[in-house]
């Protein structure tokens, strides 16, 4: 028996529903004779957390996170707190803190999903974003000066280090390797941000030179939007900076029928520390306590996660279970305009689970 300690970190909004279902679907896959066992251990950090602690999660946080395999998480969110204390002191912390460099965002439209581009076929959109996850426009170097006054001054630097930047590239051409269509798509800005992103561009070119496998090219953030829109079937692996693949996530997302639905890994490559699985959906207080949240962000996001750990298996099974549930019209959640809830999708997963469990296992 493989066991895996896993933390939970639900924060804020509808993470407090999407971590507890996908807790059940991995408990549900552990039952099922997997061979895998998970120990859990929750943290309440969050909103609530910081309204009685006064900081979103305890100073010695991190070192309880280090000593586990990897971390799911929910959103990090407050109505009542600013979006820029919340953000840096739980998911930005731990990020950085645990040095998690490659944030890897796949989209797929998964069966069943009706998605907005009218030509375009399911088969035509598979992409992987890779973002850079530690640095660039959210470096948080910067400052405000004058506080208050006519004259106040503030700045954001986006700080990119040659390091930095070539662990992500070689993260991305690596990972596109090992696609079938050893295809990356480098985004970019270097027509107007003129330092940087001139390094940027000059680090891919030097990485791509070590992965002659792949092919590769270049498009400027802005014509990338449309390139997504227009010609979906022309990329496969993405790369990009900070910011600009957090924009194009989610038109990634969108594209592909719903944030909902869409996972996220902040993985740290060399595996020194855990690595952290969620969805990117956010914390969504319109519709939170409600029990109607797709978890389907939150399973896939757990799927990679066994992946990651090396459970390739556990995670082809839970994908099966996920495809098999968005196909199916009465388990649509609201954000995909049907009626089911948190819970009814949960159930459907689980069982599906349980009963793969007794079909021989796929010989590959
Ligand atoms: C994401 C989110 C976050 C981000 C928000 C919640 C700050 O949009 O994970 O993409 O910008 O990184
Ligand atoms: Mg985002």
């Amino acid at each position: 028996m493989r066991r895996y300690r896993i933390a939970l970190i639900p924060g804020d909004g509808i993470g407090k529903e999407v971590v507890p279902a996908g807790r059940q679907v991995l408990e549900a896959l552990a039952g099922a004779e997997n061979g895998i066992g998970f120990d859990f251990e929750s943290f309440d950090w969050g909103g609530d957390y910081y309204r009685a602690h006064g900081a979103m999660m305890p100073e010695e946080g991190l070192e309880a996170l280090r000593s586990q395999d990897a971390i799911l998480f929910g959103s990090a969110g407050d109505p009542g707190i600013p979006d820029h204390i919340t953000l840096w002191g739980l998911r930005l912390k731990i990020c950085q803190g645990l040095d998690q460099y490659a944030n890897v965002r796949p989209t797929r439209i998964l069966p069943g999903i009706d998605a907005p581009l009218k030509r375009c076929r399911t088969e035509d959109l598979d992409w992987v974003i890779v973002r850079e996850n530690t640095e660039g426009e959210y470096s948080g170097a910067g400052g405000r000066v004058h506080q208050g006054f006519p004259i106040e001054a503030a700045m954001d630097v986006s700080l990119m280090t040659r390091a930095g930047v070539e662990r992500i590239q070689r993260y991305a051409f690596r990972l596109a390797a090992s696609r079938p269509r050893k295809q990356l798509t480098v985004v970019t800005k270097s027509n107007a941000q003129r330092h940087a992103m001139v390094m940027w561009d000059e680090v891919a070119a030097g990485v791509a030179r070590d992965f002659p496998e792949v092919t590769w090219d270049k498009e400027l953030v802005d014509a990338m939007t449309a390139r997504m829109v227009n010609r979906p079937a022309s990329l496969d692996t993405i790369v990009a900076t900070n910011l600009q693949a957090d924009v194009l996530s989610d038109l990634a997302a969108a594209l592909a029928g719903s944030l909902g639905i869409a996972p996220t890994g902040n993985i740290n490559p060399e595996r020194v520390f855990p690595s952290m699985f969620e969805p990117i959906h956010g914390s969504a207080f319109d519709i939170m306590g409600r029990g109607v949240a797709n978890p389907i962000g939150t399973f896939w996001s757990a799927a990679m996660m066994l992946d990651h750990l090396g459970e390739a298996e556990a995670a082809r099974r839970v994908m099966e279970a996920v495809e098999a549930a968005t196909a199916d019209p009465k388990l649509r959640t609201r954000d995909l305009s049907g009626a089911a809830t948190t819970a009814e999708v949960t159930e459907a997963v689980c069982a599906h689970i349980a009963a793969a469990a007794r079909r021989p296992l796929a010989t590959a």
